[in-house]
């Protein structure tokens, strides 16, 4: 088994849980999805929580929730999922890109608002925002919420990788600055449902359309049917279109056990990427992640940055290495603008992102995860640099 560059984490009371939520009555729709919505709410202070079946799912209904439909342009950064980007498009908006800073390598705010200034000279308003708190680095949430007020478009925060960060010390920023946001419990995140996502909102008008979408736009609401009279007590009705995208009781009840050490995994993270960071910090032409005062990295990866033309080395044969010695490492991201599909539809030109191709040329994800053994860490970083400074 090759060490990889996250995995989950499943310890005894994680798997009792799981066991009790097969014995109960509901196995889907159950106490156990209301159970980790209210967790997820307290931990994240957020007033509405829901469940669902994967971070792609909650994107899309985000984007849904929001209102955002043909035509509308929404931005989002290149370094990310797919996912990010695929959710505009599944809504039928126009995908519009900004470079990353250097600092967090997130979405540049100058960039954005750059970008906003000379779609306005073309008379195109922006309709909406994915930001990413990319790697567990949160944004500059404070300059992106600026912007959005200013030039009134609407935010969600790709949260995916960043549940246990914090900005300006607190746990529950995204809801904060954004107006919707979506986490992932896929097993390399920092905590697992097995598949599993949420969407967390603070506005009820958004978590009202939230819980109709997730399950194929049916309102059961009787106020809100358009027929009011002589309705019969079987009656549902469907206004907007959508898909199931409901999560079962079995993936919650990992969850909601899960969720209680996301302090504890995170701060495991953190100590793994101290250590990367003491051992690595000051070797030429190796990059790692830069500290931002205002910001606690949750660390669901940990991108090391290596100048591979300067050391005059060839990544493809570094990867090749490492795999044969053991390790599976991971490229977080090929940039939007490189898939052929978003190439070909809107013939993005690579230079107006420098940031993002240099970020891509560098990066590459190394271990960290809880469960990592300290020696398995320490024969990484050992290859690491013996390879770089031979
Ligand atoms: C930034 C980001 N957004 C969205 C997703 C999609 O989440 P899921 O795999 O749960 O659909 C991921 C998952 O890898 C991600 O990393």
């Amino acid at each position: 088994m090759k060490i990889n560059y996250s995995r989950q984490n499943i310890d005894k009371n994680d798997i009792k849980l799981v066991i009790k939520s097969l014995n109960s009555d509901l196995i889907t729709q159950g106490d156990f999805v209301k159970k980790f919505e209210k967790d997820l709410k307290n931990y994240f202070n957020a007033k509405y929580a829901f469940a669902v079946s994967n971070g792609t799912a909650a994107l899309y209904i985000g984007c849904k929730s929001l209102g955002w439909s043909k035509n509308d342009i929404i931005i989002t950064t290149p370094n990310t999922f797919i996912a990010s980007a695929n959710a505009i498009e599944s809504v039928g908006g126009i995908t519009e890109l900004v470079d990353i800073n250097e600092l967090d390598n997130c979405i540049d705010p100058n960039k954005l608002e750059n970008k906003i200034i000379n779609l306005r000279k073309k008379n195109k308003l922006v309709r909406g925002l994915i930001a990413v708190d990319y790697a567990g680095q949160p944004c500059d949430w404070e300059s992106i919420r600026y912007l959005a007020n200013k030039y009134e478009f609407q935010v969600i925060n790709d949260n995916c990788h960043s549940m246990g960060a914090k900005y300006n010390s607190s746990l529950g920023y995204a809801s904060k600055y954004a107006d919707l946001v979506c986490q992932s419990y896929h097993p390399v995140k920092n905590i697992t449902t097995g598949e599993g996502g949420s969407i967390l909102t603070n506005k009820k008008d958004i978590s009202d359309k939230v819980n109709i979408l997730r399950s194929h736009g049916i309102e059961r609401n009787r106020s809100n049917f358009r027929k009011k009279k002589n309705v019969p007590n079987w009656y549902y009705e469907v206004q907007d279109l959508s898909l199931n995208f409901r999560i079962s009781d079995i993936n919650c009840a990992l969850g909601i056990s899960q969720l209680k050490k996301l302090n504890k995994f995170v701060k495991i993270r953190k100590k793994i990427a101290s250590i990367y960071d003491d051992t690595l910090r000051n070797i030429d032409y190796i990059h790692t992640p830069k500290k931002i005062s205002n910001t606690s990295h949750a660390y669901h990866l940990y991108p090391l940055r290596i100048n591979f033309k300067k050391l005059k080395l060839n990544k493809i044969k570094f990867f090749n290495y490492f795999f044969k010695s053991g390790f599976k490492l991971q490229v977080h991201y090929i940039p939007i603008y490189k898939h052929p599909y978003y190439k070909d539809k809107y013939k993005f030109k690579e230079n107006d992102f420098p940031n993002t191709n240099k970020f891509y040329d560098d990066v590459f994800s190394i271990p960290n995860y809880v469960g990592l053994k300290k020696k398995e860490q320490l024969k990484f970083i050992r290859l690491l640099k013996k390879y770089v400074q031979k």
